[in-house]
């Protein structure tokens, strides 16, 4: 099929990929001209798995024209949807882009679907999105079908996750619009779930905001069993074993980052209250995971004064396999040590460029056995930093190293 993909970020790079290599042709377009100039040359602006081979592999190009998806007959939405200061999820992307649609749409003589990727909440899609579209003159579910097709890609895992869905959600406007997006996706052995719009954007939120639950809900159990001498670990695997709770997002530790689980359940809080509902479960998922990450310095204060003591810092992006520092649990914990009056020092394997364009008065190392400090914090579990030699340091693990606990000191965040 000819396909758009409008927004060339995670999201939208990688189902452009994809896309591409299952024999589609895939226009990609965005407004970022680093990006453009990165993706064009055949590599990709993020670290991603298994995405610089594949872009070498198909036929991708992006530009922020236009008018190069007038001939599409799918185009998603996968431009960002970040958070408004602890509010809404920002429409302003979303909009801009839909503008541009809309006035492709005037010109289009063939049916098209444009399916939204980014993710909304409940609603937007209907009262925001297919009100610009129509706005070009044309009429949805006659010239035009629309969807909303939630993505639920891994980072760091967003290529084989975009290939081996566990699900595919179609949110659709109508049958001809469900049925035109389903063939893009008749080849993949996952079950098909369709519904109507507003249920679809929130399958996205719920989902993301069960998963941030699980891990502030393990969270505290973790810090309740560090007090009590229980290892949160064996209560989590004996839990596991029970298949309606599973064994996965159990991980006890510092919390969650990224650019999805936090601003998706806060965006989901502020819906909420929209219609006049306070959602208290919600919110203190988000409360207990601002806390937890700062708990590290309070374990860190037991064992050394950090006014001027150099602290090493292991690991910034939000969790392993990315470069993504949206959120990341280590900003927080990175601006509360300097503002004790530490000096830090730190690495990550891939992350590091993003993170001095925030950080850039703290010094980093290009290697982890290089970070030479008073005491070190781990905060990503990259699995080499169970490599490493800990003996004679003092550590706060924020993931559970294990190796770490050959450390002189030795504090789990949550164990
Ligand atoms: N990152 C994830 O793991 C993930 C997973 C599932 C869903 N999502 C959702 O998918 C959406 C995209 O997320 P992302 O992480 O890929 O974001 P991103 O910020 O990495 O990418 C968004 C891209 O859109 C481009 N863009 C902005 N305005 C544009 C416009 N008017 N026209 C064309 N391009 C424009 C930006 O330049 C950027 O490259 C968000 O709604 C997010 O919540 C993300």
């Amino acid at each position: 099929m000819r396909i758009s993909v409008i927004g060339a970020g995670y999201v939208g790079l990688v189902t452009g990929a994809c896309l591409a290599k299952l024999a589609n042709k895939v226009t990609l377009i965005d407004i970022d001209t680093h990006k453009i100039k990165s993706i064009n040359s055949k590599a990709s602006p993020l670290y991603e798995e298994g995405l610089d081979e594949l872009l070498n592999q198909v036929n991708v190009e992006v530009s922020p024209d236009y008018t190069r998806t007038t001939d599409s007959e799918v185009l998603f939405i996968c431009v960002g949807t970040p958070p408004d200061k602890d509010g809404p999820i920002s429409l302003e992307q979303i909009t801009e882009a839909t503008k541009e649609i809309s006035k492709v749409l005037k010109k289009k003589k063939d049916y098209c679907v444009v399916a939204v990727k980014s993710t909304v909440a409940p609603g937007t899609t209907e009262e925001l999105v297919i009100p610009i579209l129509e706005k070009s003159g044309k009429r949805t579910g006659k010239d035009f079908g629309v969807c909303f097709s939630p993505e639920f890609l891994r980072e760091g895992k967003a290529v084989y996750d975009f290939m081996n869905p566990a699900r595919i959600i179609i949110g659709e406007y109508d049958k001809r619009s469900g049925d035109t997006l389903l063939k893009l996706y008749r080849n993949f052995n996952a079950p098909v779930l369709r519904t109507n719009l507003r249920t679809a954007e929130m399958i996205k939120l719920a989902s993301n905001a069960f998963l941030a639950a699980k891990i502030s809900f393990i969270n505290e159990i973790g810090n309740i069993c560090k007090n009590l001498g229980i290892d949160v670990y064996e209560v989590a695997k004996g839990m596991g074993y029970d298949d309606r709770i599973g064994n996965k997002f159990l991980n006890a530790g510092i919390g969650f980052g990224g650019s999805c689980l936090p601003k998706d359940i806060q965006g989901l809080i502020s819906k909420s209250r929209q219609i006049g509902y306070e959602p208290k479960i919600l919110q203190e998922v988000l409360n207990l995971n601002d806390r937890q990450a700062l708990k590290v310095i309070d374990l860190l204060k037991k064992h050394i004064s950090l006014k001027g003591t150099t602290i090493g810092v292991l690991g910034l992006a939000f969790k392993p396999g990315t470069d993504d520092i949206r959120d990341s649990s280590a900003l927080r914990v990175v601006q509360a040590l300097l503002k004790e009056g530490a000096k830090v020092k730190a690495y990550d394997p891939m992350a590091v460029n993003n993170f001095k364009k925030l950080f850039p008065q703290i010094e980093y190392v290009a290697r982890a056995e290089a970070l030479n400090s008073d005491a070190i914090l781990i905060l990503t579990e990259w699995p080499e930093f169970n490599e490493l030699d800990y003996s004679g340091k003092i550590v706060v693990d924020g993931r559970r190293v294990e190796k770490a606990r050959e450390a002189k000191i030795y504090e789990g965040i949550c164990w």
